[in-house]
């Protein structure tokens, strides 16, 4: 080919690109529902993509696993049947990203300013670097909140938690804490707790407020404890090989549309927690505890030792690089 054909085949090329230019799509799924922190951060990522690109770029926002459940949607990933999720720190294990395991430790973060540390710095990045190997590239993590205790029994003690049968995500780190209670833990999939729930095949559960009452769980559980016991967030990631094959301008907006939504995450997820509480309240169908501090102290000593057992899971060095972050101490409990 001569240059002047080169140059009548780009023409050609790039009219007809500009002439059929369809949006780019993105599948997004979750399996939350809208009106939690993560569907509300996703549906405003959605609307900040189309805004920046300037409707170049389409996000399609699959809530409440109604495309793919947990496992399902990180092999749908992969294959690149969906090019966005953001799935719990919690159900990274299965992937072979052990590492997010680290966030599940009970009592490890304080609060949210505690979880930023490690989120928004050198650790949390490093993190995200682990996922590329995968195949997956990790754009965010997203706050939700900090877990709470519930069952058809008052749970007031650690020993409240014996012999019963606690739900809980995939994680080897959460498997350890309910056995260092002497609870039963049963792995599940979120999209079938409020049904395991409500006919008995478990007794129990922990989650953030939100996600108890979006799924309507404090309907099949006569109790809810506050004991703010772990954390549950999520890492926004996307298929890589999509991501780095984008045009350069449009994953520059779409980075900028993850930072916007990434505050904007961040910013609600205490308050969408406590409105669900209020709601939780206001239903009348669960008992809501308030564990004293000493109540609340029974259960950190008693589930201290996941720390130590569980290290190695992690890797003992990353765990003491959280520690050194966020201070906290097992030994000293
Ligand atoms: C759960 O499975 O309990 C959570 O990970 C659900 C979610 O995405 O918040």
């Amino acid at each position: 080919m001569n240059k002047v054909s080169v140059l009548c085949s780009a023409l050609l090329l790039s009219l007809s690109l500009s002439v059929s230019a369809e949006p780019i799509v993105i599948k997004f799924s979750h399996v939350v529902a809208n009106s939690t922190p993560k569907g509300k951060a996703a549906d405003f990522f959605a609307k900040r993509a189309d805004e920046l690109t300037k409707g170049k770029v389409k996000v399609e926002v699959y809530p409440n696993s109604s495309l793919y459940k947990d496992k399902e949607e990180m092999e749908a990933l992969q294959i690149g049947a969906v090019q966005m999720l953001a799935p719990s720190l919690a159900k990274f294990g299965p992937l072979g990203v052990k590492e997010f395991e680290a966030f599940d430790f009970p009592f490890i973060f304080d609060d949210y300013a505690d979880l930023h540390k490690v989120t928004q710095g050198p650790i949390g990045a490093s993190l995200l670097a682990k996922l590329e190997p995968k195949g997956i590239k990790g754009l965010s993590f997203w706050d939700n909140g900090f877990k709470s205790f519930s069952a058809n029994t008052p749970i007031k003690s650690p020993a409240d938690l014996r012999g019963k049968k606690m739900r809980i995500q995939s994680s080897k780190v959460l498997d350890e804490q309910m056995r260092s209670v002497g609870a039963l833990p049963q792995v599940m999939a979120f999209s079938e707790v409020y049904q395991a729930l409500s006919t008995g095949v478990v007794d129990g559960t922990e989650n953030p407020i939100s996600n108890l009452y979006t799924q309507k769980m404090h309907e099949v559980q006569k109790n809810l404890t506050l004991t703010n016991h772990g954390y549950l967030g999520y890492a926004v990631i996307v298929n890589k090989k999509f991501w780095d094959e984008l045009p350069a301008d449009v994953r520059g907006k779409l980075e900028q549309a993850m930072k916007e939504a990434t505050v904007y995450a961040n910013k609600i997820a205490q308050e969408e927690n406590d409105n669900a509480l209020a709601e939780v309240k206001k239903s009348g169908k669960t008992a809501v505890y308030v564990p004293s501090k000493e109540e609340r102290m029974a259960f950190k000593k008693a589930m201290a030792p996941v720390h130590t057992k569980m290290a190695d899971r992690v890797g003992g060095d990353l765990l003491k690089s959280i520690y050194k972050e966020t201070g906290f101490d097992p030994s000293k409990l």
